[in-house]
């Protein structure tokens, strides 16, 4: 799929070394307003990543811009909220359709592109493949940088969340909702 300049595609295991790179620049970059840096490395170490179940279930995308992956976000249809392949509290059970809701995972857009329509564009790919499989609402956990996006969206808040860091720390997350159609 093309949106002009932008390229969408899914991710490949091929990716994993770019969207890591792409992830750690978007969490520096862009979380700089909601969160402290001991947060964001933290965050980076413990939550944060690429999660290869979403790659090998081909639920995660990537967008393109001049042929450099500038953004990345995916759907779940499993039970994990938050969180890539080094965080510990997964849970990688199915979700059923008919009574639970398809998760949003680790949307990540690299600062130089932030605000030209990526996030958006990847969040409607992700909700059309979502309610092609049945679901027929959406959640995640967002972080504070994701609220005003998801909000755009038509997602309403409905929880915060305290995500355990190191050192006492924590990372707030709210978890935010939508009912599709
Ligand atoms: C959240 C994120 C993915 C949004 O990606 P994006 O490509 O910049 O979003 P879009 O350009 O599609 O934005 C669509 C709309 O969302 C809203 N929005 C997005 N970012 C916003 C911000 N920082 N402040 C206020 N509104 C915002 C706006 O209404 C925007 O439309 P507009 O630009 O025409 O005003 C991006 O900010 C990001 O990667 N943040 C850092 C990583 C992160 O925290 N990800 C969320 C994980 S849950």
């Amino acid at each position: 799929m093309n949106g002009g300049e932008f390229t969408l595609r899914l991710a490949h295991a091929a990716d994993v070394a770019a969207l890591t790179a792409l992830i750690q620049a978007s969490v520096r970059g862009l979380q700089a307003g909601e969160y402290t840096e001991a947060q964001r490395e933290a965050a980076l170490e413990l939550v944060y990543g690429v999660d290869s179940q979403l790659i090998a279930d081909g639920t995660y995308f990537l967008v393109e811009a001049d042929r450099v992956i500038a953004g990345c976000g995916g759907w779940s249809r499993r039970r994990t909220l938050y969180g890539g392949d080094r965080y510990a509290a997964r849970e990688d059970s199915l979700l059923d359709p008919a009574r639970e809701a398809a998760r949003i995972r680790a949307f990540f857009v690299h600062p130089a592109w932030a605000r030209r329509g990526i996030g958006g564009l990847i969040l409607e790919a992700c909700e059309g493949a979502a309610a092609a499989a049945g679901f027929t609402r959406l959640e995640m956990g967002a972080t504070l940088t994701g609220v005003p996006f998801y909000r755009a969206k038509g997602y309403a808040e409905a929880e915060r969340i305290g995500v355990p860091l190191r050192d006492g720390e924590s990372l707030a997350v709210v978890r935010m909702e939508k009912r599709l159609g």
